[in-house]
């Protein structure tokens, strides 16, 4: 039994989702692609951008509140949209939603959820975003309409998994579902018993969307494999368009070029991501990239992710202009280690940790972060040098 007050950051949060995690559901949760560079770089490159703190300022009442593409929220973050969350918890999708309802932030439901986007819009409160996975163009059509008329409130498009990346702890594992039973599982389940009493009880998650959709078996292997329709482009956008009339979000973007793009076809927003370093090994990390890119017309609606595991990763990346950060691992963590109480406790550590922060560099509004107030170290070591 996880005790949550004895938890005081994502890292304790961590260790305790891994304790309760088999280690073939923990690798999967956490693994990254090859040799998982982009792991450990899309946190460190937060730690680089120094904080220059402003003092003698009014800090009687601090506000951490914001708006992210024009919805409210309790401060700069959205719960990630992540796969086969039933794994970690029973119920992980519904789980999570919760939890983003209570921490006052929005929910993204991935493709791959286990629970149905009518399962989680019934058992969920709180602003929901879907995210679209387009596996095949007809399917893609049937699960835009069904969020639609289910009220999911802003669409985001997944661009960065054309192909799945080569993760290295899945294939020495053996990870997939339904899961393959082997000494080494069996003795893994055995030795983590309050997962698999979970796991027994509940049985090997669905892919909860897909259960009414007309889909060849191709298609739900393709999902499972995490590889999308190859043939998906920027004019294929326009009928993804035409169905959704709402906010749409272009979720793996790095390029400047493709940021200036998705404002040609009719995109709202786009998030810097490298997928958590579980695609494309080495990629440049997403809050460099946030630091990098320009776009006056898409101000406040750049969102970036990968690597939040502070409150002062999220004040760094308003700082640099980003609308709000996508948080991933570190809800799942939470989920992980205790289900919904986990979930938000995460969530809530990261609030704290933001408005802290907030304090200590002398801002009593979201919107006074602004990028005077940090500096990249490579900047520093230049100014030593001349
Ligand atoms: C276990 C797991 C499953 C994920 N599944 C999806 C998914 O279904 N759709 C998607 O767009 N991104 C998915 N992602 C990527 C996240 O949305 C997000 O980009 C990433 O987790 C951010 O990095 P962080 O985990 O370091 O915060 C997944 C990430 C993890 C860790």
């Amino acid at each position: 039994m996880t005790r949550l007050n004895k938890i005081y950051n994502i890292k304790g949060m961590r260790d305790a989702a891994k304790a309760r995690l088999p280690r073939i559901v923990f690798d999967y949760l956490e693994g990254g692609a090859e040799d998982e560079c982009d792991l450990t770089e899309n946190n460190i490159s937060y730690d680089r951008w120094k904080f220059k703190p402003r003092r003698l300022v009014d800090l009687s009442t601090v506000d951490p509140t914001t708006e992210i593409l024009g919805s409210p929220a309790s401060f700069p973050g959205v719960v990630a949209p992540t796969g086969l969350n039933s794994l970690f918890w029973p119920n992980g999708d519904i789980a999570l939603a919760r939890a983003a309802a209570r921490a006052g932030i929005p929910f993204v439901l991935s493709t791959a959820s286990n629970d149905s986007l009518e399962t989680v819009a019934a058992q969920a409160d709180g602003e929901r975003w879907f995210q679209l996975y387009v596996i095949e163009k007809t399917l893609a059509t049937s699960l835009v309409k069904r969020a639609k008329s289910l009220g999911y409130s802003k669409l985001v498009i997944t661009s960065d998994v054309v192909f799945n990346g080569k993760r290295e702890r899945d294939l020495k594992n053996g990870f997939g579902l339904p899961m393959r039973y082997s000494l080494k599982t069996i003795f893994d389940g055995v030795t983590h018993p309050a997962w698999t009493m979970d796991y027994l009880k509940h049985g090997t998650p669905k892919l909860g969307n897909l259960a009414n959709e007309e889909l060849s078996p191709e298609a739900r292997a393709a999902l499972l494999r995490r590889s999308m329709d190859a043939s998906f482009t920027w004019n294929d956008l326009a009928m993804i368009r035409d169905l959704w009339p709402g906010q749409i979000i272009l979720k793996g973007i790095l390029h400047q070029e493709d940021v200036e793009k998705s404002q040609q076809y009719g995109i709202d927003g786009v998030v810097l991501s490298n997928h958590g370093g579980r695609q494309l090994d080495t990629t440049m990390s997403p809050v460099d990239a946030l630091a990098k890119i320009s776009s006056e017309s898409l101000e406040g609606r750049i969102l970036v992710d990968g690597g939040i595991r502070r409150g002062r990763d999220i004040v760094k990346a308003k700082a640099l202009g980003a609308s709000s950060v996508l948080i991933g691992r570190a809800a799942l963590y939470g989920l992980a280690a205790a289900g919904e109480e986990g979930a938000f406790k995460a969530l809530t550590v990261l609030k704290e940790e933001f408005e802290g922060c907030m304090k200590q560099l002398g801002c009593s509004t979201v919107n006074q972060l602004t990028s005077d107030l940090v500096e990249h170290a490579s900047q520093q070591e230049n100014s030593r040098s001349i």
